[in-house]
C-alpha cells in the first residue's frame, strides 16, 4: 500500500488495513536519516508509533508480522559481525525510532520477525548504484568514502527471503536481510564500475569526515546471519553475486 492509502501514523487506519490479511509486511518508514535529527518526534511516530500501530493491527486479526529494520540500530563500532542479538545502542535519531519500532514490534505482536536490512538498491527508486551510473558519465573520476564497511543488499534478495521466511513459517525472532560479505562504498563503487565495463581506477577513496552530515554514519555496520541458518533457511547471497546479477537490470530503470 502506497502512503495514500495507509498513513500507519493512525492506529484505526492500520487496523481497517490489515483486515482479512494472514501476512504483514510493514516498510513504511521515516527514511530521510539526516532530517530526523531535527525532527525526532516526526520520524518517531512513523518509525515507532506506526510501527506499534501495525502490530496491534496484526494482533487483532491474527496476521503474522515482517517488520523491515535497520543496522542502523547498532553503534556501528564494532570489529566482527553483529549477531542479531547484539544489544542495541543506536546513534542517531533514525536509529533510535527505528530501534523503538522493533521493541514495540517484539513486545506487542509474538508472531513478527524483524528483519534488519542496510545499503539496498534495486530496479525502482533512486539509489547509490544509479547514483554511481549516473554521475560516471558526469565525471571522470569519483570521490567515495571507504571508512564505512557495510552489506550492500539488492532488494530483489532481500525479498526473496523475506518470503522465505513467511512460506517456510520460520521461528518468530530477529533475522539479518543483508548480503553475505563486505565492502565500503569505495569498494562497492568499483565493483559497479566493473561491472558496467567501466575502469575501477576512475573511483578514488576518501574519508567519511570529507562529507559532513547532521546524522553520524556507522563505520562498522556488518552483520552477522546465523538465524537463517539456525532456521533451516538459506542467507542472501553474496554482495558480489548480487550486482553482478542485477547491475543492468538496475540502472536500466529510470530513477
Ligand atoms: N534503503 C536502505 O538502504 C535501508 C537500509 C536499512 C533499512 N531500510 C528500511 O527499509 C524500509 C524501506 O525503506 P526504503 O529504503 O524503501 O525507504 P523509502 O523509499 O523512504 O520507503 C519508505 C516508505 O514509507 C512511506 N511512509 C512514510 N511515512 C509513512 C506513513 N506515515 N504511513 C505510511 N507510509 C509512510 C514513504 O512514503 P513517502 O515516499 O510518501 O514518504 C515511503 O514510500 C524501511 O523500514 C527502512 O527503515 C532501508
Amino acid at each position: 500500500m502506497s502512503r495514500a492509502d495507509l498513513d500507519v501514523t493512525s492506529a484505526p487506519a492500520c487496523a481497517a488495513a490489515v483486515a482479512g490479511y494472514d501476512v504483514v509486511v510493514n516498510a513504511a518508514a521515516w527514511t530521510k536519516v539526516d532530517d530526523a535529527e531535527s525532527h525526532e518526534a516526526d520520524a518517531f511516530g512513523v518509525n515507532a508509533v506506526g510501527a506499534a500501530n501495525v502490530a496491534r493491527a496484526c494482533v487483532r486479526h491474527g496476521a503474522r508480522l515482517v517488520q523491515v529494520s535497520t543496522d542502523y540500530v547498532f553503534a556501528g563500532d564494532a570489529s566482527t559481525p553483529y549477531a542479531e542479538d547484539a544489544p542495541l545502542a543506536p546513534r542517531s535519531a533514525y536509529g533510535r525510532t527505528k530501534a523503538a519500532g522493533e521493541w514495540a514490534v517484539r513486545a506487542s505482536c509474538p508472531q513478527s520477525w524483524v528483519v534488519r536490512t542496510a545499503w539496498l538498491y534495486g530496479a525502482h527508486g533512486p539509489n547509490f548504484v544509479k547514483t554511481m551510473a549516473r554521475l560516471a558519465g558526469q565525471h571522470e573520476t569519483l570521490t567515495v568514502v571507504d571508512d564505512q564497511r557495510g552489506q550492500p543488499t539488492w532488494t530483489h534478495d532481500l525479498s526473496e527471503s523475506i518470503r522465505d521466511l513467511v512460506t517456510a513459517d520460520a521461528p518468530f525472532g530477529i533475522y539479518h536481510g543483508t548480503s553475505a560479505g563486505e565492502t565500503t562504498w569505495h569498494g562497492f563503487t568499483r565493483e559497479i564500475f566493473r561491472q558496467l565495463g567501466l575502469d575501477p581506477d576512475r573511483v578514488r577513496p576518501t574519508t567519511t569526515d570529507t562529507f559532513p552530515r547532521p546524522a553520524p554514519r556507522p563505520a562498522y555496520s556488518v552483520l552477522g546471519h546465523d538465524a537463517w541458518g539456525t532456521a533451516g533457511l538459506s542467507p542472501l547471497p553474496d554482495w558480489r553475486v548480487a550486482i553482478r546479477t542485477s547491475v543492468a537490470a538496475v540502472v536500466g530503470q529510470p530513477v
